[in-house]
């Protein structure tokens, strides 16, 4: 599959992908990496890596819309067959949804259905949870919904702060990416009635990860 990979920072998401991607037998390789920011610090070590990147800066457009078909087309012209969002901070509208649907797929730092939009982590902290995490799941036009292909949670310890737990649940974040692209790659997954389920569970799994 090839890989288009929206970001709009730091971009560590996106380099755990791409690396993934040079591991031998990874079904996956990175076509290009799209920004709507042009100083998005991910840009640079997607370029590094020798991925292709474009900036698509959203306050050239008009409207969501008209962004989107910009973006669209550079998927397109990329040949992109999956869209990872990975960090990428404008909400999408119905149209670019559905014209990837089924073939869009976003990384959120919490245990979904727990916690979705912003301030994951503080939310997480001040609600006194004792287990953290984040959830691949394919997009929906509802946000951070849709049909989870992956989760790994991490404990939440007695002096959390929001940075440290950030950091916690990113170091799994990489992983799981990884993982459920691979997974999904491979066409692994089964999606009914909203629900997604992996066919063949897999054994030896690190602790932690939840398969649906
Ligand atoms: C990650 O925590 C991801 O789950 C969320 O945004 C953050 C992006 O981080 N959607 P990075 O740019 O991948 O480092």
């Amino acid at each position: 599959m090839r890989l288009g990979i929206l970001i709009s920072g730091r971009g560590s998401n996106m380099e755990a992908l791409i690396r993934a991607c040079a591991e031998p037998g990874y079904p996956a390789k990175p076509a290009v990496v799209i920004s709507n920011k042009a100083d998005a610090k991910g840009l640079a070590i997607a370029a590094d890596m020798g991925v292709p990147t474009r900036v698509v800066p959203h306050r050239d457009y008009a409207s969501r819309e008209e962004f989107e078909k910009a973006v669209d087309a550079v998927l397109r012209e990329h040949d992109v067959s999956l869209v990872c969002l990975a960090g990428f901070m404008r909400v999408l509208t119905p149209w670019l949804i559905g014209r990837w649907d089924g073939r869009l797929i976003n990384i959120h730092p919490s245990l979904l259905p727990e916690f979705p939009g912003l301030d994951t982590h503080a939310r997480a902290i001040a609600a006194g949870k004792k287990e953290a995490g984040c959830s691949v799941h394919l997009v929906v036009p509802e946000v951070d919904a849709g049909p989870i292909l992956l989760q790994a949670k991490v404990p939440v310890l007695a002096d959390d702060t929001e940075a440290a737990l950030a950091a916690r649940v990113l170091g799994v974040e990489h992983v799981c990416y990884k993982l459920a692209v691979k997974w999904f790659a491979e066409g692994r997954y089964t999606i009914t009635n909203g629900k997604a389920s992996l066919k063949e569970k897999p054994s030896g799994m690190p602790e932690g990860f939840l398969i649906p």
